[in-house]
């Protein structure tokens, strides 16, 4: 295979993301959120909008006002929704996506009786019409930049049509790989996933959409990891973990929130409270709108909290929930709640004033046309989802250095139907959009293969999911004749997302076969791994010898995969989840809390009788073609003081390995000792460097006391002095580590 020079973009968007710590601004009741703060930077302007709000709201009938609640999906017949626009009945959609459609529905709304625009919302999420690689995939990259790039690019494909909202990022923690929706979010861990929220929310915002941050809180926690199924988190965990990358997200601006589908600890979020007004609006400072999942406030009857739609629609709107998304329930029977005296109109005056305030601060009411600017070049747009591809491929394992392909491999035999196509995610876009071109892998490897190199293919499965058999012994036959066999195996690509949740994360029957037929040959294994979450490899992973998480990669995710393959390219991704070797295994997660028997050999420790009780790769783990050594960490002092404090750690790593390469440098910490069990390791900062054969680069990541806390049952963070252990390296299990200490009184305080 051909080596050729890193492409010159590479270098905008691959190794120069800043070491993201942790917004310690963190909100509380007593000091709102980003929003607030802004409005003090410019109070002027915020009078200005609550001016022009009050001036709406008092012009406002109630049908109006509980038309601008209604937020209806893109129906037939088209001209019946056209006229209940006109006359004020709806006031935001969702699911309109040609231009000329969205034209005639903004229309319709500047010639109802106040002309006020429409917000039209979509599930933009990592596809318009280019596919960028899977949100899961991109957390792999780890490079928030990166990310914030893709998303500012699907954002402009969006915009360009008209659409103005988008309902994303997804940010709910994702610690089970059973749910399905694992796809969607920034991984396991708050911190890499409060990186990754502040930058989507950051790269929509940049292209004009508005964000929906969804699904507050806990929806990811789902027991089983069965979709829309409850939730019990304590108080403390959903503070730790749950709640930090809403609070990124809305630290970056978003302008409304998605409550969620699950109960809570019992309660319904769609009807509960303390959730959507006590803790999101009074404590975090949130200013926007809440909006309701998909028929979520008519869901409140299966969840036994209400007897029938008026009920629901009452408890949900007095929760906090200022927009019903197609659940025809504010529409139907809030007028009749108002007329009772059972739903207060300063309520529902409220809820529209937090409407109306995103339309005009999204610019919506100062515009005479609906915006659409053009949309961005689709090169420019490839060009972001080649990168993003390339960054997010994960190497597992590559034993002796089988990867990339030598030039002196000369026959190469290529397995696996899903090699040959060129699925790329459409379906998770648009309906009825023109999609760009992806290219198959076998098609970029063919055009990758130096003379002499000849490439054989053979499907082994019937379907390019892999859920049908195919011919194995020709399969075999095929790997038998060739001196390296690359298997391409997939899980989920036909079902994954919302409402796929699955009990069986490994191989399906016939790609598992398929494996073990091709290692029986002898010849050398390269596994590719296309998947929406993590895989339970323990079967097939002696069998390779090397193994490339490829995710699902988008329109470019193909030819990524075979410039990696040829060495064009060094795997750089790191695991934003655990893979787990088993099912029964879950939960599992690198921050664990330690046990009373820490696992060991011995029967009566925390172990299973049956299987390893470890990972079978950790979080944070991912393989290059470089060899990284961590020579040393270092503290800038060797203690902090509890209230305010801050302290550096210098993290320095070599490039022993003879190609130039990425890495993501990782820096975890552990208090070993305190009023509560504190998680074996905690991730507190990461840094994706680029280091040619031979350079030396120092990390440095500033830590404050802050950072170092952690929740107590009534939602206090605690910040308590003691030893704390610091560790580096290139994953979860890193070991080069110092110490330093948190020094003085415990601080506690409201973030
Ligand atoms: C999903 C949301 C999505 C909404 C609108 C729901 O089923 O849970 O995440 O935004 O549909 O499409």
């Amino acid at each position: 295979m051909r080596a050729a020079s890193w492409p010159s973009f590479v270098t905008r968007l691959a190794g120069a993301a800043p070491a993201f710590m942790l917004a310690t601004a963190i909100l509380c009741g007593a000091t709102p959120a980003t929003n607030a703060r802004a409005d003090q930077r410019d109070a002027a302007s915020q009078q200005n909008l609550d001016s022009r709000v009050e001036d709406l709201l008092i012009r406002l009938t109630t049908a109006e006002k509980i038309g601008q609640l209604n937020l209806v999906s893109r129906g037939e017949p088209i001209d019946n929704q056209l006229a209940r626009v006109r006359s004020g009945e709806i006031g935001l959609m969702l699911n309109v996506v040609h231009p000329h459609e969205v034209k005639a529905f903004q229309e319709a709304a500047r010639t109802s009786r106040l002309g006020i625009p429409l917000l039209m919302g979509l599930d933009a999420i990592t596809v318009f019409r280019v596919a960028m690689p899977l949100p899961l995939a991109l957390a792999a990259t780890w490079n928030p930049p990166l990310i914030e790039a893709a998303t500012e690019a699907v954002a402009r494909e969006t915009a360009a049509n008209g659409i103005n909202w988008t309902f994303a990022p997804m940010v709910d923690l994702s610690r089970d790989p059973r749910w399905g929706r694992v796809s969607e979010g920034g991984g396991e861990d708050p911190y890499l996933a409060s990186a990754i929220a502040a930058a989507r929310v950051k790269g929509y915002r940049k292209a004009g959409l508005a964000t929906a941050v969804k699904h507050f809180v806990g929806y990811g926690a789902a027991e089983g990891g069965r979709e829309y199924n409850a939730v019990a988190l304590p108080v403390s965990e959903l503070f730790d973990r749950y709640l930090p990358p809403f609070r990124a997200a809305l630290d970056a601006g978003s302008e409304t929130v998605m409550a969620a589908f699950n109960t809570l600890n019992g309660i319904p979020i769609s009807a509960d409270r303390r959730l959507l007004t006590t803790l999101l609006r009074e404590r975090l400072g949130f200013r926007g709108f809440v909006t309701s999942d998909y028929n979520a406030i008519g869901e409140l009857i299966h969840h036994g909290v209400a007897g029938d739609l008026a009920e629901a629609t009452r408890k949900s709107l007095l929760a906090g929930i200022d927009v019903d998304l197609e659940g025809a329930a504010y529409e139907r029977h809030l007028a009749g709640e108002i007329a009772a005296g059972r739903v207060p109109m300063s309520v529902v005056d409220e809820a529209v004033r937090r409407v109306l305030r995103v339309k005009i601060g999204v610019g919506l009411l100062d515009r005479p046309q609906p915006e659409t600017p053009p949309p961005p070049p689709e090169a420019e747009v490839r060009a972001v989802a080649r990168e993003a591809s390339r960054q997010s491929l994960v190497l597992l394992k590559n034993t002796g250095d089988l990867l990339p392909i030598a030039a002196s491999v000369r026959r190469i035999a290529l397995i696996g139907a899903w090699a040959e196509g060129d699925y790329d995610l459409s379906w998770w876009g648009p309906a009825g959009l023109t999609r760009p071109e992806t290219l198959p892998l076998r098609a970029a490897l063919e055009q990758r293969l130096t003379p002499g190199q000849t490439l054989t293919f053979e499907k082994g499965y019937a379907d390019t999911c892999g859920t049908m058999p195919g011919d194995v012994a020709r399969a075999a036959a095929t790997a038998a004749d060739a001196d390296l066999a690359i298997v391409a195996v997939a899980l989920d690509c036909d079902l994954w997302g919302e409402a796929a949740s699955r009990t069986d994360l490994g191989l399906s029957a016939p790609q598992r076969q398929l494996v073990e037929a091709v290692a029986a040959t002898g010849r050398p294994v390269v596994l590719l791994v296309s998947t929406s979450r993590p895989v339970v490899l323990t079967a097939v992973e002696p069998l390779a010898a090397a193994i490339l998480v490829v995710w699902h990669g988008g329109t470019e995710g193909r030819t990524a995969i075979a410039e990696a393959l040829a060495g064009e390219i060094s795997p750089s991704g790191k695991l934003p989840m655990t893979f787990p070797r088993s099912v029964g295994q879950l939960p599992l997660s690198y921050d664990a809390l330690p046990t009373s028997r820490p696992t060991g050999a011995d029967r009566f420790t925390s172990r299973y009788v049956d299987l390893d009780a470890a990972p079978l790769y950790p979080f944070g783990h991912g393989l290059s073609y470089a060899a990284f050594d961590y020579e040393r960490i270092e503290t800038s002092t060797s203690f902090l003081p509890a209230q305010d404090g801050k302290i550096s750690v210098a993290v320095t790593l070599r490039n022993n390995g003879t190609r130039t390469a990425d890495e993501v440098v990782q820096l975890y910490i552990r208090q070993r000792v305190a009023s509560r069990s504190r998680p074996l390791r905690q991730l507190k900062g990461f840094e994706r460097v680029r280091l040619d054969p031979t350079e030396r680069r120092t990390v440095t990541f500033t830590l404050t006391s802050t950072d170092l806390g952690y929740h107590d049952d009534e939602g206090r963070l605690i910040v308590e002095p003691g030893s704390f252990e610091v560790f580096a390296g290139g994953s979860s299990a890193a070991t080069l580590s110092t110490r330093f200490d948190l020094v003085g009184e415990t601080v506690t305080m409201m973030r």
